[in-house]
């Protein structure tokens, strides 16, 4: 009750009200996507576990919904210059596709690591694509030169309350869909996705437990936890090519305040679970929306007594943008 009062009174960059009015603004253009089950990983994780299909969003990721309900909010003078981001991939593509819906340019600058897949993904909706070097330094100096040389509008890929409120539909459609949940396990990155989700979720049953999932080698979110406060990384090492960007000043009260804790993988227990989903649920997921199965099935998740009353997991499986190589080596290295 107490975190209900907490939530609604505005503490936070979102709300549930600012979530289900991102709901009715991009119901016309998202997909409500469907929650698969598998008596198999049942077995295996001895629980019910409940797959919400990300990869099959819009471009491929939960990504469309906060991007597009970013782009439908601003003005029409705010949107006439168009939109900026810096973003190695599903953002960038979300935006993309987002800002060729409303009609107007998107500014894409994509470092010059990110997966091939991805950029192709940009250039197919329209996104005007700009490549800097892979540091976070790189990419925000580029962007601001961009911001300066077009007049458009910067829309970061998490840190962002219209941002945060899209991801939160998730769990709006998640608990329509499967209303026994007792659990969400979601990646965290940025913590964009998390917080909107959590921030929804626990409007509509506060006792709902949220856990972030996170690789061993961009766990950052775990340390912010541990320490109070948010910790950056000098560097990040990671097959989750999502996975590796940091909390920010809208997302990071969320996930101090509401989830509830954070589960470490190795890299090795990534690919073993993006094998899992293509053999058995038969979908294509890329490592970042891979971890939640491969967090459910960790010892750290499966032999801690503070979780053995999760019954019914409701795992954000976000999404589904790999290159088919990295998808080959994970059905050939994961045992
Ligand atoms: C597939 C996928 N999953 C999870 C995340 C993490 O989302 P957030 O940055 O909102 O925490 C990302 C971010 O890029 C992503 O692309």
């Amino acid at each position: 009750m107490e975190e209900k009062k907490q939530i609604t009174k505005g503490k936070y960059a979102a709300n549930i009200s600012s979530i289900m009015e991102a709901n009715l603004r991009i119901k016309p253009h998202v997909l409500r996507t469907p929650v698969l089950t598998s008596t198999s990983l049942n077995a295996m994780s001895g629980r019910q576990l409940h797959f919400k299909c990300e990869c099959l969003q819009k471009c491929g990721a939960f990504k469309f919904r906060g991007a597009c309900n970013a782009v439908f909010s601003l003005h029409d003078e705010e949107a006439a210059k168009g939109v900026i981001t810096h973003s190695s991939g599903n953002h960038a593509a979300a935006l993309s596709l987002a800002a060729k819906l409303r009609g107007i340019p998107a500014f894409i600058v994509v470092p010059k690591t990110a997966p091939t897949c991805k950029v192709d993904n940009v250039m197919r909706y329209g996104g005007h694509v700009i490549f800097s070097e892979d540091t976070i330094k790189s990419r925000e100096e580029t962007a601001a030169r961009v911001q300066q040389e077009t007049g458009g509008i910067l829309i970061p890929s998490s840190n962002d309350g219209r941002i945060m409120s899209g991801q939160g539909t998730i769990s709006l459609e998640f608990l329509e869909q499967v209303p026994q949940l007792d659990t969400l396990v979601v990646p965290i990155s940025g913590g964009g996705m998390i917080s909107g989700v959590a921030l929804a979720a626990k409007s509509i049953n506060p006792a709902i437990r949220i856990l972030a999932a996170e690789p061993k080698g961009a766990d950052d979110a775990a340390q912010s936890k541990a320490a109070g406060r948010i910790i950056r990384l000098p560097e990040t090492n990671t097959i989750a090519d999502g996975l590796k960007a940091f909390l920010g000043d809208c997302t990071w009260p969320v996930v101090r305040d509401l989830v509830d804790d954070v589960i470490i993988v190795e890299d090795s227990e990534i690919l073993k679970a993006m094998k899992l989903c293509f053999q058995i649920l038969k979908v294509v997921v890329e490592p970042s929306g891979a971890i939640g199965l491969a967090a459910v099935l960790s010892d750290s998740f499966q032999k801690n007594p503070a979780w053995k009353d999760c019954n019914n997991i409701g795992i954000v499986v976000s999404g589904g943008n790999v290159d088919l190589g990295v998808l080959w080596d994970s059905l050939n290295k994961a045992i």
